[in-house]
């Protein structure tokens, strides 16, 4: 995979030449530009793009719970699953039968249930027509396993078409096996594609998925489990003529030219939230208290979501765990915000309604349709003993301010490259081969994010805890271990990471989608 791409340049737009044309920026201090005020002041830093169907009515089918994956073999200390990524159609939207790319034919993909200590292995088979990497979000798994964005697996037919950076990774053909050593606490991670530049297009496609890992200080706690344990992946998307997903592609063919049309280079919003892949579903449950793992999975979309009682008072929201799982006792919400890629654990009990009641979870965020999401019927009476824990984590550790040995800052904000829109850190657009820190493994540090608009920002391999916001403690969203923080427009956090794990070279980005692939990423290496 040496041979550079005969036609790397072709649109004008080659990665080399956006550095170069970024560097130039830089170097004439050009920051933002004028689109930048059309988008502050808004809950979601992006634009709607409207579908060209109706609208389906809200709650007219039921939710669906993605497929649990059985493993093809395990042996004493591990599980070996496989997944084919291939081009299937998934009805997103009653009547419309829509072209996906999935994880093994659904949209979301399989849920891979994994238990701390064991290690899984998943061999991807692609069939999908281009190259793919899967990362495992929230995995803290060695770097040859990480789903680096030019670590590809191409498709198995001659891949002529070579895009940029498809060259310089650790690339295999047709297959790869991703090897995860689950050494980590339970928690909600998921898995999605990752490959350089065309991300954003490649989830709104269908490839992501749940990983649900447990270890056994969750399953000595008595939470809800079974059908009362249930997953919630949130997407928005939109919708063409035909019935199928729409993504504004510079290159609809996803291979040379990354990013969108303006005007949604801030982020592509769509018009019709989806639910495990349905639109606006509702699900039956019975008087009974149930655990809700809820992630954000949208492009750029944000939600502020409430458990609305039609005719009564809203539910309370116990949130239990965070993006890396239990903590460290329960805390009490009536609404949860959450940006792209941040995963809220939370128990909502049903047990005070009557058969008959619905509850609609309402995203105070949204315009007009988008400010539903699903609805709820209690439809089943029954008797549910359960409580609520008042100690989650008794091994939950407090990570100390004064064990950091250094401070970073890193500024994520909106930037020119070239003539096109792009997102920068520390005013660098993303390369494979600049690395903006040098970490030694298991040390702890302090990040000061800042922030132009919203940039939920991830960091691959370290977990965090929010130190505080502005001139405040961490927000109400802020608890536990984290891997994403919502940073909002001009918004300062300070974050404390510890880099456990492996050695090598790791990405850390925005996880608006459309700002990661017009380049708000940059590299870490741990030393
Ligand atoms: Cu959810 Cu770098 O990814
Ligand atoms: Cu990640
Ligand atoms: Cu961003």
């Amino acid at each position: 995979m040496s041979a550079t791409p005969p036609e790397r340049g072709r649109c004008g737009v080659s990665r080399r030449g956006l550095l170069a044309g970024g560097a130039a920026v830089l170097a004439a201090g050009v920051v933002g530009t004028p689109v930048l005020a059309g988008w502050r002041g808004q809950s979601s830093t992006g634009t709607v793009l409207a579908s060209r169907i109706p609208l389906p009515e809200p709650f007219g089918w039921p939710l669906t719970i993605p497929p649990v994956l059985a493993p093809v073999r395990s042996s004493a200390n591990a599980d070996h699953f496989e997944l084919v990524q291939q081009v299937s159609r998934a009805e997103l939207v009653p009547g419309w039968r829509s072209e996906v790319w999935t994880y093994g034919g659904s949209f979301p993909g399989p849920t891979i249930r994994s238990r701390r200590g064991r290690q899984v292995l998943v061999t991807h088979r692609n069939e999908l027509p281009v190259p793919v990497a899967v990362h495992l979000h929230g995995g803290v798994t060695p770097p040859e396993h990480d789903g680096y964005p030019t670590d590809l697996i191409l498709p198995d037919e001659p891949w002529e078409d070579r895009g940029p950076g498809h060259h310089d990774g650790d690339v295999t053909v047709g297959t790869r096996v991703y090897e995860y050593p689950n050494d980590q606490r339970a928690a909600t991670l998921w898995y999605h594609d990752h490959r350089m530049d065309f991300t954003a297009p490649a989830v709104w496609k269908g490839l992501a998925g749940l990983h649900l890992v447990t270890d056994d200080e969750e399953s000595s706690l008595d939470l809800p489990d079974g059908d009362r344990d249930i997953p919630l992946v949130i997407v928005d998307r939109t919708f063409d003529a035909r019935g199928q997903l729409f993504y504004p592609s510079l290159d609809p063919t996803l291979t040379h030219t990354p990013g969108v049309t303006p005007p949604y280079e801030g982020g592509v919003l769509g018009d019709v939230i989806l639910v495990n892949g349905r639109s606006w579903p509702r699900h039956e449950v019975d008087t009974a208290l149930y655990r809700l793992r809820i992630l954000n999975a949208s492009n750029a979309r944000r939600y502020q979501l409430r458990f609305e009682v039609e005719g009564g008072t809203d539910l309370p929201i116990v949130q239990i765990g965070s993006d890396q799982g239990l903590l460290p006792a329960p805390i009490m919400h009536d609404h949860l915000t959450l940006a792209s890629a941040e995963r809220f654990d939370v128990l909502v009990d049903f047990r005070d309604l009557t058969v008959g009641s619905r509850v609609r979870v309402v995203n105070d965020l949204g315009d007009g349709q988008t400010r539903l999401v699903m609805r709820f019927d209690v439809t089943g009476s029954t008797r549910d003993d359960r409580s609520v824990p008042d100690t989650l984590s008794p091994s939950f550790e407090r990570l100390r301010e004064a064990d950091a040995t250094t401070v970073r800052s890193m500024v994520f904000r909106s930037q020119s490259i070239g003539d096109q829109h792009g997102w920068v850190t520390n005013g660098e657009p993303f390369s494979p081969d600049v690395t903006q820190a040098h970490i030694p493994l298991g040390s702890t540090e302090i990040w000061e994010l800042t922030a132009d608009l919203h940039h939920p920002v991830h960091l691959h391999l370290a977990h965090f805890q929010v130190l505080g916001r502005g001139t405040g403690g961490p927000g109400a969203f802020d608890h536990g271990w984290k891997d994403t923080i919502d940073l909002r427009p001009a918004e300062r956090a300070r974050i404390l990471a510890r880099f456990d794990g492996y050695r090598g070279r790791y990405v850390f980005h925005c996880h608006n989608l459309e700002h990661e692939d017009m380049m708000m990423m940059a590299n870490f290496d741990v030393i």
